[in-house]
């Protein structure tokens, strides 16, 4: 996406999460289905997408991992190409990001994103239209993430915040870096947005002037294996309210949920004022029916 897009499908979603209740958009995707595929667990993103064709009137079927067996019972091009024949739209949840590409290379409808070990961009859509809804701007703000910057969520606020100028400052531990293709992306971005990226193993340093702090879980799907070692390297990059205190006075706390209190954040800070999780977490069903129109509307 353009960052002009983004701002056209923020705008949009202001209008649906503003209209809803009124009766709006009942009958916008009638007849419509939106076919989601997932490959590991999921609260919000199943929710949200299930939940935004319905308001429109329209369909969602969930095949859970069981289901399908992605690319075991068939090839993964296979199963793109008879979802697609029947779908209007498909949206994956999946382990590799390589699942996504090839469901898109086969796919006669549009295949969004659920999540991958390398990109969560429909989740970082709603963290930028949460930032925008409060703060009215995204250009120039800093933006400090804090934990595990080689994961799906890092990597597309990285992207992200590239496309609209904004200052993101990583702290991970070494070792759990942003990769470096994501970088070099991003940096590709801001060249033309005078937007900046900084990474640093210090999480004191990087909350410093921050208009936002937002943390993940330290172990991610498909982490499981490391979650003893993570848990220990990690410790140093919890957010806590002494760490809060270091960023702006009006500073929000972000996190894509679901949250470990007492890992990567204390209960104190995720449930305190500067919290905006829930809000977040709402926002991912405004903002995905706005692509889902976008989407649904144009291929037909
Ligand atoms: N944030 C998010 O994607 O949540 P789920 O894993 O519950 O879908
Ligand atoms: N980084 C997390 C995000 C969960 C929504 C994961 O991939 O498990």
């Amino acid at each position: 996406m353009t960052k002009n897009e983004m701002d056209l499908l923020f705008k949009q979603a202001a209008q649906i999460k503003k209209e809803t209740k009124a009766g709006k958009y009942r009958s916008d995707l009638v007849g419509k289905t939106l076919v989601m595929i997932f490959e590991k667990p999921s609260l919000r993103t199943r929710l949200s997408f299930e939940i935004g064709m319905t308001q429109f009137g329209g369909y969602a079927v969930y095949l859970a991992p069981a289901d399908i067996g992605l690319g075991l019972r068939e090839s993964i091009s296979d199963t793109a190409k008879v979802a697609s024949r029947m779908g209007d739209c498909l949206m994956a949840r999946v382990f590799s990001h390589q699942t996504i590409c090839e469901l898109a290379v086969s796919s006669l409808v549009p295949v969004i994103n659920g999540l991958s070990d390398w990109e969560h961009p429909c989740q970082i859509l709603a963290d930028l239209y949460t930032i925008w809804e409060i703060k009215k701007e995204l250009t120039g703000l800093k933006l400090t993430f804090i934990g595990d910057g080689e994961n799906n969520v890092c990597h597309s606020l990285c992207l992200a915040a590239a496309l609209w100028g904004m200052k993101l400052c990583v702290a991970a531990p070494k070792g759990y870096m942003m990769k470096r293709e994501i970088i070099t992306h991003a940096k590709s971005l801001v060249h033309k947005t005078h937007g900046q990226i900084e990474e640093t193993t210090n999480p004191y340093k990087a909350v410093i002037g921050a208009d936002i702090v937002y943390t993940d879980t330290w172990v991610s799907m498909g982490d499981e294996g490391e979650k003893e070692k993570r848990t220990k390297v990690f410790q140093p990059y919890q957010v806590d309210q002494n760490l809060m205190q270091l960023a702006k006075p009006d500073a929000l706390f972000m996190h894509d949920l679901p949250a470990y209190r007492g890992h990567e954040v204390t209960s104190e800070v995720i449930d305190g004022p500067q919290s905006v999780v829930f809000q977040q977490a709402e926002n991912r069903l405004h903002v995905q029916k706005a692509l889902l129109l976008r989407l649904l509307m144009q291929s037909h």
